[in-house]
């Protein structure tokens, strides 16, 4: 769920309660507000980024003739945080010559689909429409194709297929070309989404997702997705980046703790206890985390329990959860043990958006109304995330370094 700007707070958190796990995704970019247009940070390139890494494998393959090294590597994208830690997006290459559009990386979600130069809709004309007619390398499929989230967005069109690539890594992919959109995608700041959970939630059954084509192809030097988001709080909202087919152990203190996948589909794992206020709240969950949606979505009985700890705290019918927005100066974490780690969340994150009405609460990071927990942005901007697709898949965990 993006929960995105003030006016539409009460809306949004309503929705996200109204998540099923199933059409779940409230999507990103609800109305921005008028107050942050000019403040999305321009892109920046990320260092670790290896332009020469082909060059130099095509020499290492002369020397090692039968070894194919050529095939397997890695990409980096650079992320735009859309203000504030509402949502991450990166450019992603299609067909050929190759027609950038902007996408939100989504580990909730498993279809990649974009605006068709054939929508006419308000909502597709404000964003970059893929032109399939200038491809050269497009191919038609011809089914049809919808998707729709739990805050009542929807998107539907055609499937296609057409060369996906990011930072580098490209593959042959099945994608949606929208030629209707509702009007909640108007206003977002990303074209469109880029899923990343496994191919039994494709919209249309038996479409492989870009991780399966990407491991099928052997592009991939590990077949892993591995994730940074930074924070306007504590860097800026600078450097983020989805690194596909590598870690970057730069990005994490001590060692990554990898959490078994209980159920592929989304990034289902075992959440196994919260503590807040210091003690364990006698609370666990099955939940999944999910790069896909802004904050970190509980049961009810959990948010209650969290926000007990936290003085000040209101549970308000329109806004959901709120706590003082002071909390921004405490150095206290809640955490969520997983794997047998406890990762913390800094109370901090948990004033996640002035209400603005001068009462000095915020919106809370944590909502309720989710049997099946939601790990969103406001736990993944302080734990980098591996997404590792093996046979036995896991999401390997550490604390973020900036
Ligand atoms: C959406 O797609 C599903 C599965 O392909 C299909 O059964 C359904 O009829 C479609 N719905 C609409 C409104 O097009
Ligand atoms: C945080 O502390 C500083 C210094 O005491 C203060 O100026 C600021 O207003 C505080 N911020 C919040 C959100 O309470
Ligand atoms: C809160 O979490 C951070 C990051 O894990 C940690 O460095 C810090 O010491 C924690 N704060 C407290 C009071 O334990």
């Amino acid at each position: 769920m993006k929960i995105t700007a003030l006016v539409s707070l009460a809306a949004a958190v309503l929705a996200i309660t109204d998540a099923s796990p199933i059409n779940r995704r409230p999507h990103g970019g609800v109305g921005h507000s008028v107050a942050h247009k000019g403040h999305s940070i321009p892109l920046t390139r990320n260092p670790h980024f290896k332009h020469n890494t082909k060059a130099q494998m095509a020499k290492l393959n002369k020397r090692y003739p039968g070894i194919n090294i050529l095939a397997s590597g890695s990409g980096s994208v650079p992320l735009t945080d859309a203000p504030t830690d509402l949502e991450y997006y990166g450019t992603v290459s299609i067909g050929t010559p190759a027609q950038d559009v902007k996408l939100d990386f989504d580990t909730g979600s498993s279809d990649i689909w974009f605006p068709s130069s054939d929508c006419t809709t308000d909502a597709c004309k404000k964003h970059t429409q893929f032109d399939s007619s200038k491809s050269s390398t497009f191919k038609k499929d011809g089914r049809s194709w919808n998707i729709s989230y739990g805050d009542g967005s929807t998107a539907s069109g055609i499937l296609g297929s057409d060369v996906v690539s990011v930072g580098g890594v490209s593959v042959q992919q099945t994608i949606g070309l929208a030629t209707d959109e509702s009007s909640q995608f108007g206003s977002g700041p990303s074209d469109g989404l880029f899923g990343l959970a496994f191919d039994s939630i494709e919209s249309v059954s038996g479409v492989k997702t870009f991780m399966d084509n990407a491991i099928a192809a052997g592009v991939l030097t590990k077949p892993v997705v591995s994730v940074f988001l930074p924070s306007v709080r504590r860097n800026g909202g600078t450097g983020g980046e989805y690194l596909f087919g590598d870690i970057d152990t730069s990005k994490y203190t001590g060692d990554l703790t990898y959490v078994p996948v209980s159920q592929p589909g989304y990034w289902q794992i075992a959440i196994d206890g919260v503590t807040a206020g210091g003690k364990d709240l006698g609370e666990s969950s099955q939940g999944i985390v999910d790069t896909g949606t802004t904050l970190v979505i509980v049961s009810d009985a959990a948010a209650k329990a969290i926000h007990a700890t936290i003085q000040g705290s209101t549970n308000d019918p329109n806004n959901g959860w709120l706590v003082p927005c002071t909390l921004k100066n405490s150095t206290d974490n809640i955490s969520f043990k997983l794997g047998g780690t406890d990762f913390n969340v800094p109370l901090a994150d948990l004033a996640y958006e002035d209400l603005g009405d001068g009462s000095g609460n915020c919106v809370s990071g944590v909502q309720g109304g989710q049997d099946l927990w939601i790990l969103g942005d406001v736990f993944i901007k302080n734990n980098y995330c591996v997404f590792s697709q093996t046979d036995s898949p896991s999401i390997g965990i550490a604390p973020l370094k900036y």
